[in-house]
């Protein structure tokens, strides 16, 4: 076989990775479980399938790669990935890679590859973001895996990966479930991002009585200041797109339940069981779930009392530094999940690099990925990316009016929970002494539990009195 790679998988993703793949000049061997798809694929290809060939027969597909081979699945994550290693291991050879390029759950990516240990196969798991368009012109890519897989891999994913100033938006980020585990951390960030931009629309909305265009052209106008990125570009879009048949603003036409595929959740399951807790992600995924309760919210609307004690919107300039301050912590606590399982798996993650290969080609791209990534290349006292200097600087200019936005959807009964999070948090980190000493007490008081005191060692008891 000639193909220097092939792609079995073409939905939406897998054909798009295909085209770009012969664009850039490899010979990519392409396969479909429905083996009618493979023609009409070429067919559409055309002309970059003359740099293809199409295989039905899956031992023919997986001779038509030159070895060593990568194969790359645009499949369904979970149990599919499963069969299709079932059914394609007996025709592999010393030293092939196969690459799950799917938004796979990294425990299962980590399970692969160690099943992959000492075959001789070798198993990639690769994120990637951007969507169609990236796909087919230049995605971001997170690869976890071997060496020799890199190896082999390194010169495609560097050809058709998104550009940040010259530099491709790829890079070998670990071993195993890593490539998997960053793209799930980015997909958390991105739910986040849109739901702090979806909370600004529906303070606007529900508080300010706007129109969705208005609201679109304020957020086009933030383009050209530290929150441009592609989802407030694509945001801006939307509000200004009209559906075709009512001519409303297709915003208003658009049931108010977000679906979900779990790489949201899959963050905070990760960042809960490693004693973190990434609250903006998780208030993210949250309003989903609420979202989906439409039956309930809309009963609840005239029963539940609004208690609301005010009416003043936040001026413009406050609702974007409040966007930006969110961003900026919804990130930081990404980043921290990142690291944490960079200790717990001994991975090894270099954020300054994940930060680089985040600011072209994927979702969550954005100006200040920028910023981070200068950041996390600088000072970074204790590691954090909350505590380098350019990051307080930024922080200096944006947290008062996080307090003013909040504080107004607080008043007013529209709800920012990943705002609000946000500030949480920040509130947290930044006092020396927290509140938690009150928790130790009542562990105490009710259970025995014991505590520590600012002045000794060791475990002590309070001399709580009985209730009577
Ligand atoms: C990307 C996106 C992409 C997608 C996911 C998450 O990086 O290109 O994250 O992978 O949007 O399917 O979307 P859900 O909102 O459906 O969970």
């Amino acid at each position: 076989g000639g193909a220097d790679i092939g792609v079995y998988g073409l939905g939406t993703m897998g054909s798009a990775l295909a085209m770009n793949l012969a664009d850039k000049g490899f010979r990519v061997a392409v396969s479909n479980r429905e083996a009618d798809w493979i023609a009409d694929f070429l067919t559409e290809a055309e002309p970059l399938a003359e740099q293809m060939v199409g295989e039905a027969d899956l031992a023919a597909f997986v001779s038509a790669i030159a070895r060593p081979r990568s194969i790359l699945f645009m499949i369904p994550s979970g149990a599919p990935m499963d069969s299709m290693i079932a059914a394609i291991t007996p025709f592999l050879e010393e030293g092939d890679t196969l690459i799950d390029g799917g938004n796979a759950d990294f425990n299962d990516t980590r399970r692969r590859s160690q099943a992959f240990e000492g075959t001789g196969f070798h198993f990639v798991g690769m994120g990637v973001s951007g969507g169609e368009e990236g796909a087919r012109h230049g995605p971001s890519m997170m690869v976890g895996g071997t060496a020799h897989s890199w190896t082999a891999l390194r010169p495609m994913v560097e050809a058709i990966a998104a550009r940040f100033q010259g530099e491709p938006c790829v890079d070998h980020l670990g071993p195993d479930g890593a490539g998997h585990f960053v793209k799930t951390v980015h997909n958390g960030i991105e739910y986040a991002d849109m739901q702090m931009i979806a909370e600004v629309y529906g303070l606007l909305r529900d508080a300010g009585e706007q129109e969705a265009g208005a609201i679109g052209a304020l957020f086009e106008s933030w383009q050209a200041g530290p929150l441009s990125s592609y989802l407030i570009e694509v945001s801006a879009a939307a509000l200004q797109t009209v559906d075709a048949q009512t001519g409303q603003p297709i915003v208003d036409v658009i049931l108010d339940q977000a679906g979900q595929k779990g790489t949201g959740r899959w963050t905070l399951i990760e960042a809960l069981k490693m004693g973190q807790s990434a609250s903006t992600i998780e208030a993210a995924v949250g309003a989903r779930g609420w979202s989906s309760e439409k039956p309930l919210r809309v009963a609840a609307e005239p029963l539940l009392p609004s208690g609301t004690v005010g009416t003043d919107l936040p001026s413009a300039d406050d609702l974007e530094r409040a966007l930006l301050a969110g961003r900026i912590l919804g990130h930081a606590q990404g980043f921290r999940i990142l690291s944490a399982a960079s200790e717990e798996f001994a991975w090894s993650l270099d954020l300054a690099r994940i930060s680089e290969i985040w600011r072209a080609g994927c979702i969550i791209r954005s100006s200040l990925l920028d910023d981070l990534a200068e950041a996390f290349r600088g000072d970074l006292p204790m590691g954090q990316l909350i505590l380098a200097p350019r990051i307080i600087a930024l922080l200096e200019t944006c947290i008062p009016s996080l307090r003013r936005v909040v504080a107004v959807g607080a008043s007013t009964g529209v709800a920012l929970p990943a705002l609000s999070a946000a500030l949480a948090w920040y509130d947290s980190i930044r006092r020396g002494r927290g509140s938690a000493n009150m928790i130790q007490a009542q562990r105490d008081f009710f259970g025995a539990h014991g505590f520590a005191r600012v002045d000794a060692e060791g475990k002590h008891h309070g001399d709580w009195p009985a209730l009577t």
